[in-house]
Protein backbone atom coordinates (compact mmCIF):
# COMPACT_ATOMS: atom_id res chain seq x y z
CA UNK A 1 0.00 0.00 0.00
CA UNK A 2 1.11 3.44 -0.55
CA UNK A 3 2.70 5.48 2.37
CA UNK A 4 1.46 8.71 1.94
CA UNK A 5 4.49 9.63 4.47
CA UNK A 6 7.03 8.18 3.02
CA UNK A 7 8.96 10.23 -0.21
CA UNK A 8 9.29 9.15 -3.19
CA UNK A 9 11.63 9.63 -6.38
CA UNK A 10 10.14 11.56 -8.90
CA UNK A 11 12.20 13.14 -12.15
CA UNK A 12 12.91 16.65 -12.86
CA UNK A 13 10.78 16.83 -16.54
CA UNK A 14 11.85 20.39 -17.18
CA UNK A 15 12.87 23.47 -15.46
CA UNK A 16 11.73 27.00 -16.62
CA UNK A 17 13.83 30.23 -14.89
CA UNK A 18 10.62 32.39 -14.28
CA UNK A 19 12.97 34.98 -12.58
CA UNK A 20 16.18 35.47 -11.12
CA UNK A 21 14.83 33.76 -7.63
CA UNK A 22 11.94 32.05 -8.92
CA UNK A 23 12.07 28.92 -11.24
CA UNK A 24 9.48 26.20 -12.25
CA UNK A 25 10.28 22.77 -12.24
CA UNK A 26 8.15 20.32 -13.78
CA UNK A 27 8.18 16.85 -12.03
CA UNK A 28 6.84 13.34 -13.28
CA UNK A 29 3.64 12.63 -11.27
CA UNK A 30 0.52 10.24 -11.97
CA UNK A 31 -0.77 11.55 -8.81
CA UNK A 32 -4.69 13.53 -8.44
CA UNK A 33 -4.44 17.02 -7.54
CA UNK A 34 -7.10 19.34 -6.17
CA UNK A 35 -6.10 23.41 -7.04
CA UNK A 36 -4.44 24.24 -4.02
CA UNK A 37 -2.73 21.12 -2.66
CA UNK A 38 1.05 20.85 -2.12
CA UNK A 39 3.46 18.14 -2.00
CA UNK A 40 6.66 18.22 0.31
CA UNK A 41 9.52 18.17 -1.56
CA UNK A 42 12.71 16.82 -0.24
CA UNK A 43 16.86 16.25 -1.13
CA UNK A 44 18.00 13.65 1.51
CA UNK A 45 20.52 14.90 3.75
CA UNK A 46 19.77 18.22 3.38
CA UNK A 47 16.02 19.12 3.90
CA UNK A 48 12.71 19.31 3.24
CA UNK A 49 9.87 21.96 2.58
CA UNK A 50 6.08 21.80 1.50
CA UNK A 51 5.64 23.67 -1.96
CA UNK A 52 2.30 24.30 -3.93
CA UNK A 53 1.42 22.87 -6.91
CA UNK A 54 1.26 25.44 -9.71
CA UNK A 55 0.14 23.49 -12.49
CA UNK A 56 -0.33 20.50 -13.43
CA UNK A 57 -1.40 17.93 -16.69
CA UNK A 58 -1.06 14.79 -17.68
CA UNK A 59 1.92 12.31 -16.07
CA UNK A 60 3.53 15.24 -14.21
CA UNK A 61 2.82 17.92 -12.02
CA UNK A 62 4.56 21.79 -11.58
CA UNK A 63 5.94 24.04 -8.68
CA UNK A 64 6.93 27.29 -8.50
CA UNK A 65 9.48 27.74 -6.06
CA UNK A 66 11.12 31.04 -4.81
CA UNK A 67 15.07 30.70 -3.49
CA UNK A 68 14.98 31.24 0.09
CA UNK A 69 16.68 28.59 2.30
CA UNK A 70 18.56 25.22 2.82
CA UNK A 71 16.39 23.05 0.58
CA UNK A 72 15.36 25.35 -2.10
CA UNK A 73 19.18 26.27 -2.79
CA UNK A 74 19.73 22.22 -3.72
CA UNK A 75 16.89 22.20 -5.42
CA UNK A 76 17.72 25.09 -7.61
CA UNK A 77 21.10 23.23 -8.18
CA UNK A 78 19.10 20.49 -9.86
CA UNK A 79 18.59 20.21 -13.76
CA UNK A 80 16.46 17.81 -15.92
CA UNK A 81 16.60 14.15 -15.45
CA UNK A 82 17.79 14.96 -12.10
CA UNK A 83 15.49 13.22 -9.15
CA UNK A 84 13.31 15.21 -6.59
CA UNK A 85 12.34 13.27 -3.65
CA UNK A 86 8.51 14.51 -2.50
CA UNK A 87 5.40 13.24 -0.27
CA UNK A 88 1.62 14.55 -0.96
CA UNK A 89 -0.85 15.57 -2.34
CA UNK A 90 -1.37 17.39 1.32
CA UNK A 91 -4.02 20.05 2.54
CA UNK A 92 -7.47 21.06 1.30
CA UNK A 93 -8.14 22.76 -2.23
CA UNK A 94 -9.80 25.97 -3.49
CA UNK A 95 -13.74 24.70 -3.33
CA UNK A 96 -13.94 24.62 -7.16
CA UNK A 97 -17.30 23.00 -6.88
CA UNK A 98 -18.33 26.39 -4.84
CA UNK A 99 -16.87 28.87 -7.37
CA UNK A 100 -18.39 27.09 -10.55
CA UNK A 101 -21.63 29.05 -12.02
CA UNK A 102 -20.42 32.37 -10.27
CA UNK A 103 -17.93 35.17 -10.77
CA UNK A 104 -14.45 34.56 -9.50
CA UNK A 105 -11.76 37.39 -8.30
CA UNK A 106 -8.32 36.55 -7.57
CA UNK A 107 -6.22 38.73 -6.00
CA UNK A 108 -2.56 37.46 -5.78
CA UNK A 109 0.65 38.71 -4.58
CA UNK A 110 4.14 37.39 -6.18
CA UNK A 111 5.08 33.67 -5.64
CA UNK A 112 1.59 34.00 -4.30
CA UNK A 113 0.44 33.45 -8.08
CA UNK A 114 1.95 29.99 -7.87
CA UNK A 115 -1.32 28.24 -5.86
CA UNK A 116 -3.77 29.37 -7.68
CA UNK A 117 -2.16 29.02 -11.47
CA UNK A 118 -3.54 25.71 -11.58
CA UNK A 119 -7.47 26.99 -10.41
CA UNK A 120 -6.85 29.72 -13.23
CA UNK A 121 -5.99 27.43 -15.74
CA UNK A 122 -8.68 25.32 -15.03
CA UNK A 123 -10.88 28.07 -15.74
CA UNK A 124 -9.24 29.58 -18.55
CA UNK A 125 -9.52 25.87 -20.42
CA UNK A 126 -13.44 25.75 -18.88
CA UNK A 127 -14.71 29.21 -19.53
CA UNK A 128 -18.44 27.27 -19.43
CA UNK A 129 -17.59 26.19 -15.76
CA UNK A 130 -16.85 30.13 -14.68
CA UNK A 131 -19.49 33.59 -14.90
CA UNK A 132 -16.13 35.51 -15.22
CA UNK A 133 -13.08 35.66 -14.20
CA UNK A 134 -11.19 39.04 -12.51
CA UNK A 135 -7.43 38.82 -11.94
CA UNK A 136 -5.27 40.89 -9.99
CA UNK A 137 -1.87 40.04 -10.01
CA UNK A 138 0.85 42.45 -7.76
CA UNK A 139 4.67 41.86 -8.45
CA UNK A 140 7.71 43.88 -6.84
CA UNK A 141 9.16 45.15 -9.98
CA UNK A 142 9.53 43.86 -13.95
CA UNK A 143 12.00 41.66 -13.07
CA UNK A 144 9.87 39.60 -10.37
CA UNK A 145 7.04 39.25 -12.81
CA UNK A 146 6.18 35.53 -12.93
CA UNK A 147 4.34 33.10 -15.62
CA UNK A 148 4.46 35.84 -18.63
CA UNK A 149 3.01 33.69 -20.70
CA UNK A 150 0.01 32.91 -18.85
CA UNK A 151 -0.55 35.94 -17.87
CA UNK A 152 -0.89 36.87 -21.66
CA UNK A 153 -3.33 33.81 -22.07
CA UNK A 154 -5.03 35.09 -19.09
CA UNK A 155 -5.43 38.64 -20.36
CA UNK A 156 -7.22 37.18 -23.62
CA UNK A 157 -10.20 35.54 -21.43
CA UNK A 158 -10.14 37.11 -18.10
CA UNK A 159 -10.53 41.02 -16.53
CA UNK A 160 -7.18 41.59 -15.56
CA UNK A 161 -5.28 44.25 -13.74
CA UNK A 162 -1.12 43.47 -13.73
CA UNK A 163 0.85 45.49 -11.17
CA UNK A 164 4.54 47.13 -10.45
CA UNK A 165 4.93 48.25 -6.79
CA UNK A 166 6.46 51.46 -7.58
CA UNK A 167 7.85 51.35 -10.89
CA UNK A 168 6.66 51.78 -14.76
CA UNK A 169 6.29 48.87 -17.88
CA UNK A 170 3.74 48.37 -20.70
CA UNK A 171 0.86 46.07 -19.43
CA UNK A 172 1.40 46.96 -15.61
CA UNK A 173 0.10 49.49 -13.40
CA UNK A 174 1.92 51.10 -10.70
CA UNK A 175 0.99 50.80 -7.33
CA UNK A 176 -0.03 47.66 -4.63
CA UNK A 177 -2.66 45.22 -5.38
CA UNK A 178 -4.84 46.81 -2.57
CA UNK A 179 -5.20 49.93 -4.77
CA UNK A 180 -7.00 48.25 -7.34
CA UNK A 181 -9.65 46.59 -5.35
CA UNK A 182 -11.89 49.29 -6.03
CA UNK A 183 -12.18 48.80 -9.77
CA UNK A 184 -13.74 45.27 -9.29
CA UNK A 185 -17.67 45.81 -9.68
CA UNK A 186 -18.66 43.69 -6.88
CA UNK A 187 -22.09 45.12 -7.54
CA UNK A 188 -22.66 44.22 -10.51
CA UNK A 189 -22.18 40.44 -9.16
CA UNK A 190 -25.46 38.03 -8.83
CA UNK A 191 -23.00 35.94 -6.74
CA UNK A 192 -18.91 35.84 -6.72
CA UNK A 193 -16.14 34.58 -4.35
CA UNK A 194 -12.68 36.16 -3.74
CA UNK A 195 -9.26 34.11 -3.50
CA UNK A 196 -6.38 35.82 -2.47
CA UNK A 197 -2.90 34.49 -2.26
CA UNK A 198 0.14 36.30 -1.28
CA UNK A 199 2.72 36.91 1.97
CA UNK A 200 0.47 37.83 5.36
CA UNK A 201 0.50 40.94 5.21
CA UNK A 202 -0.53 41.49 1.73
CA UNK A 203 -3.26 38.83 2.61
CA UNK A 204 -4.33 40.90 5.41
CA UNK A 205 -4.55 44.65 3.88
CA UNK A 206 -6.28 43.21 0.82
CA UNK A 207 -9.22 41.00 2.55
CA UNK A 208 -9.59 44.63 4.53
CA UNK A 209 -10.16 46.79 1.07
CA UNK A 210 -12.21 43.97 0.30
CA UNK A 211 -14.39 44.09 3.20
CA UNK A 212 -14.33 48.27 2.34
CA UNK A 213 -15.66 47.33 -1.02
CA UNK A 214 -18.31 45.47 0.92
CA UNK A 215 -17.70 41.84 0.36
CA UNK A 216 -18.68 39.62 3.09
CA UNK A 217 -16.33 37.75 4.62
CA UNK A 218 -17.70 34.45 4.00
CA UNK A 219 -17.09 35.40 0.50
CA UNK A 220 -12.96 35.62 0.89
CA UNK A 221 -10.85 32.38 0.55
CA UNK A 222 -7.23 32.79 1.58
CA UNK A 223 -4.35 30.73 1.23
CA UNK A 224 -1.51 31.10 3.01
CA UNK A 225 2.02 29.74 4.07
CA UNK A 226 2.64 28.43 7.66
CA UNK A 227 5.97 27.16 9.09
CA UNK A 228 5.22 23.19 8.23
CA UNK A 229 7.19 20.04 9.28
CA UNK A 230 5.11 16.83 8.87
CA UNK A 231 2.43 18.66 7.04
CA UNK A 232 0.52 15.35 7.87
CA UNK A 233 -1.23 16.35 11.64
CA UNK A 234 1.35 14.75 13.54
CA UNK A 235 3.84 17.48 14.93
CA UNK A 236 2.46 20.04 15.83
CA UNK A 237 4.56 22.29 14.09
CA UNK A 238 2.10 24.20 12.20
CA UNK A 239 -0.60 24.83 15.21
CA UNK A 240 -2.45 27.93 15.66
CA UNK A 241 -5.03 27.57 18.66
CA UNK A 242 -6.57 24.48 17.67
CA UNK A 243 -6.43 24.80 13.60
CA UNK A 244 -3.78 22.34 12.19
CA UNK A 245 -2.55 24.20 8.98
CA UNK A 246 -1.12 21.45 7.13
CA UNK A 247 -4.59 19.69 7.81
CA UNK A 248 -7.44 22.08 7.47
CA UNK A 249 -5.21 24.47 5.08
CA UNK A 250 -3.94 26.07 3.78
CA UNK A 251 -6.80 27.32 2.02
CA UNK A 252 -9.25 29.08 4.78
CA UNK A 253 -12.35 30.78 4.56
CA UNK A 254 -11.80 34.24 5.93
CA UNK A 255 -14.35 33.62 8.50
CA UNK A 256 -11.94 31.43 9.91
CA UNK A 257 -8.53 32.77 8.91
CA UNK A 258 -9.30 36.07 10.14
CA UNK A 259 -8.57 34.31 13.54
CA UNK A 260 -5.10 32.70 12.28
CA UNK A 261 -3.60 35.47 10.19
CA UNK A 262 -0.96 37.40 12.88
C1 LIG B 1 1.44 25.16 2.16
C2 LIG B 1 2.69 25.84 1.72
C3 LIG B 1 2.91 26.06 0.37
C4 LIG B 1 4.08 26.68 -0.06
N1 LIG B 1 4.25 26.87 -1.39
C5 LIG B 1 5.39 27.43 -1.84
C6 LIG B 1 5.60 27.60 -3.23
O1 LIG B 1 4.75 27.26 -4.07
N2 LIG B 1 6.76 28.16 -3.63
C7 LIG B 1 7.73 28.56 -2.73
O2 LIG B 1 8.78 29.05 -3.16
N3 LIG B 1 7.55 28.43 -1.40
C8 LIG B 1 6.42 27.86 -0.93
N4 LIG B 1 6.23 27.70 0.41
C9 LIG B 1 7.27 28.20 1.34
C10 LIG B 1 8.41 27.22 1.50
O3 LIG B 1 7.95 26.01 2.08
C11 LIG B 1 9.48 27.88 2.43
O4 LIG B 1 10.04 28.99 1.79
C12 LIG B 1 10.55 26.90 2.88
O5 LIG B 1 11.00 27.33 4.15
C13 LIG B 1 11.75 26.81 1.97
O6 LIG B 1 12.67 25.89 2.53
P1 LIG B 1 14.24 26.14 2.50
O7 LIG B 1 14.86 24.99 3.22
O8 LIG B 1 14.74 26.42 1.14
O9 LIG B 1 14.39 27.48 3.29
P2 LIG B 1 14.68 27.65 4.84
O10 LIG B 1 16.10 27.28 5.08
O11 LIG B 1 13.62 27.01 5.62
O12 LIG B 1 14.55 29.22 4.91
C14 LIG B 1 13.28 29.85 4.81
C15 LIG B 1 13.39 31.29 5.31
O13 LIG B 1 13.85 31.30 6.63
C16 LIG B 1 15.03 32.06 6.70
N5 LIG B 1 15.96 31.34 7.57
C17 LIG B 1 16.46 30.11 7.39
N6 LIG B 1 17.28 29.78 8.38
C18 LIG B 1 17.29 30.85 9.23
C19 LIG B 1 17.94 31.13 10.45
N7 LIG B 1 18.79 30.27 11.03
N8 LIG B 1 17.69 32.33 11.04
C20 LIG B 1 16.87 33.21 10.49
N9 LIG B 1 16.23 33.00 9.31
C21 LIG B 1 16.44 31.84 8.70
C22 LIG B 1 15.60 32.13 5.32
O14 LIG B 1 16.36 33.30 5.10
C23 LIG B 1 14.34 32.15 4.51
O15 LIG B 1 13.81 33.45 4.45
C24 LIG B 1 5.07 27.10 0.87
C25 LIG B 1 4.84 26.88 2.24
C26 LIG B 1 3.66 26.28 2.65
C27 LIG B 1 3.43 26.05 4.10
S1 LIG C 1 3.03 20.38 10.12
FE1 LIG C 1 3.02 18.78 11.59
S2 LIG C 1 1.01 19.00 12.42
FE2 LIG C 1 0.98 20.36 10.75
Amino acid sequence: MHNITLPSPHKILQVVHETQAEYTFRVQCDAQVDHGQFFVLSIPKIGEAPISVSAQGEGYVEFTIRKVGRLTDGIFGMEQGDTLFMRGPYGNAFPIADFKGKHLVVIAGGTGLAPVRSMLQYFYNNPQDIQSVHLIAGFKDRGCVLFEEDLKRFAQSFHTIYTLDDSQAEGFRTGMVTNFVKEIPFGEFADYHVAIVGPPVMIHFTALECLKQGVPEEKIWVSFERKMSCSVGKCGHCKINETYVCLEGPVFNYVKAKELLD
